[in-house]
């Protein structure tokens, strides 16, 4: 009789799969109300002579039961995992999300490394508004009133009085009427000249300087800039300056540095000279000074400009301004 109980219990564990149903089971069995348990129970109803032999078979059917169900509950919950684990597993043999890396335009990267290198020797950076006034794009840098820059030619006119600026240097007026000497910044930014060919775009970019103090000379402008140039181009770039003229400055000079496509020997970039024209500088025009109302008897100074698109030109030997603003991914992408 307990044997077919046993075999009842194996059927019924056999068909059982879930950990619920297998808790229903041993309560079936094992508890309290059990199967099991009131067979024990029943013990004290048998005759004393039969006890003995009944209740060693009971208990060891309670302990088979216990084993089956203490095995069928590990492997129950052996294979719960391993189904959990396969439902949670992870292909790593896909391939990763590609995220595609920005990077600085070649442009802006020049720039911020020509102002960094100013800021390293202790100028600060001063803007100014693109749509500028014509008195401090002309005017006021002792531009007189019939010189060709002021021309329908090369200036972009929004009104008679107003103008896209023409270069970086109204902010030397703007930046000087603010404050007081000594100054010592740099202006980056974008200029307009109404001009387009493999050299010229209509919008192209520029960074002025200025220093004003008392005893600055010309000297000091040498030093600043041989220093910037060296910086820039490497310490044994040969630097010459040619006299030149500007309004706004008096000297003034052309900045060259030896070809650094052709290391001075001549070629089609520097025009066979084996020299390439960098920067325009000077001593700043007291007229300039007159009207930011500084004491030209007390103070000094020098100013300088360059294009950003020639310079990044000339370091990545690139032959044609326009790809810069084309924004054709190939080429931004070699930077
Ligand atoms: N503003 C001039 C230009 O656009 C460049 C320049 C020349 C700036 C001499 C200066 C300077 O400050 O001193 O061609």
């Amino acid at each position: 009789m307990i044997d077919d109980l046993k075999q009842t219990f194996l059927d019924e564990l056999e068909s059982i799969g879930n950990p619920a149903d297998l808790f229903q089971l041993r309560v079936k069995y094992l508890g309290k109300k059990g199967i099991i348990t009131s067979q024990l129970k029943s013990l004290s109803s048998l005759p004393s002579g039969e006890r003995p032999f009944f209740g060693k078979k009971v208990n060891e059917a309670k302990d088979f039961i216990e084993d089956q169900l203490d095995a069928k509950e590990a492997r129950l919950k052996n294979e719960e995992l391993k189904k959990q684990l396969l439902a949670e597993s992870i292909d790593i043999t896909l391939p990763g999300k590609y995220t595609p890396f920005g990077r600085e335009h070649p442009i802006n990267k020049t720039l911020l490394e020509v102002v960094d290198i100013f800021v390293k020797m202790g100028f600060s950076v001063e803007e100014g508004p693109e749509v500028e006034l014509d008195y401090y794009n002309f005017e006021a840098l002792n531009f007189p009133k019939d010189h060709p820059a002021r021309d329908m030619q090369d200036t972009f006119f929004v009104s008679d009085d107003v103008v896209l600026r023409t270069h970086t240097s109204p902010v030397q007026v703007r930046g000087m009427k603010k404050r007081k000497p000594p100054v010592r910044f740099i202006a980056p930014g974008k200029v307009y000249r109404c001009d387009a060919d493999i050299t010229h775009t209509p919008m192209f970019h520029q960074v002025e300087g200025l220093m004003v103090d008392k005893g600055v000379t010309f000297s000091n402008l040498k030093g600043i800039l041989e220093t910037f140039l060296h910086q820039m181009f490497g310490p044994n770039t040969p630097v010459r300056f040619r006299p030149s003229f500007f309004p706004f400055t008096e000297p003034s000079a052309e900045v060259d540095i030896g070809c650094i496509l052709c290391s001075g020997a001549g070629c089609r970039v520097c025009k066979g000279s084996g020299w390439l024209e960098i920067l325009g500088a000077g001593m700043v025009n007291p007229a300039v000074f007159e009207h930011v109302g500084y004491d030209t008897e007390e103070y000094s100074g020098f100013a300088f400009g360059m294009g950003i698109e020639r310079i990044t030109m000339l370091k990545y030997a690139i032959d044609d301004i326009r790809l810069f603003f084309e924004n054709d991914i190939r080429f931004l992408r070699q930077f």
